[in-house]
């Protein structure tokens, strides 16, 4: 296990810690860019309040609920959708770092991640209610945007996505996702990646 990271018990059993869980939806598509360039996969991420690029989901109290149900909850509020998220789609947890605007310390945040594969039509489904039911829709949440995964001509699209700003560690929770996920080859993901620094 990474440093920094904990199992789901290990994060639960850590005492005096808030608790934020989020979620990255994708399905996969046959749609094409300019009807010849792939796009494979549809990945949903937001626009933050804060112009920051993040993942739906948010804080969750476990003593009140469990995180699945939390993250749920947090879910209808910024998607206007009903979404089961299950133990099984959870994927790690991990201390946010020191300079987290939410901890004060280390140790007293954890961030939770989990991942579902759902179908095309649901990813249409929830981008439609993010944009019209969502209670958050304008506010906390200003936006849903689908992840570039491919690499145009010109150095476009994957590499300039991870050149924005992310809340966190939506980045390294995003890349990670993509490698351990293969939604893009490890010499295409370490292009965009190398691009995206220069
Ligand atoms: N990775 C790590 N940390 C994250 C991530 C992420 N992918 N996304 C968010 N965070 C951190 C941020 O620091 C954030 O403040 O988790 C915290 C909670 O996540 P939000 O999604 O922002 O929480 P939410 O419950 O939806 O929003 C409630 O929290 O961000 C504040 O004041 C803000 O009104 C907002 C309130
Ligand atoms: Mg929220
Ligand atoms: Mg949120």
């Amino acid at each position: 296990m990474a440093s920094g990271q904990l199992s789901r018990a290990e994060a639960l059993a850590s005492p005096g810690c808030r608790h934020a869980c989020h979620v990255m939806l994708f399905s996969d598509t046959k749609i094409q860019l300019f009807g010849r360039i792939p796009i494979r996969h549809i990945i949903l991420m937001q626009m933050r309040f804060d112009g920051l690029l993040g993942f739906p989901g948010g804080f969750v109290n476990p003593l009140k609920e469990t995180l699945e149900t939390g993250l749920s909850r947090e879910l209808s509020e910024e998607l206007g959708v009903a979404l089961q998220i299950s133990v099984e789609d959870h994927v790690d947890s991990c201390h946010a770092p020191a300079s987290s605007p939410s901890s004060s310390s280390s140790s007293r945040f954890i961030t939770h991640f989990y991942v579902k594969k759902i179908e095309e039509e649901q990813i249409r489904e929830v981008e439609r209610a993010a944009a019209t039911t969502a209670t958050d829709h304008g506010h906390e949440v200003l936006g849903m945007v689908r992840v570039p995964l491919y690499t145009t001509k010109g150095g476009g699209g994957l590499s300039s996505f991870l050149s924005h700003s992310f809340i966190g560690n939506a980045r390294s929770q995003l890349v990670n996702t993509l490698l351990r996920f293969n939604l893009v080859a490890p010499e295409e993901l370490h292009k965009a990646l190398t691009h995206s620094m220069k």
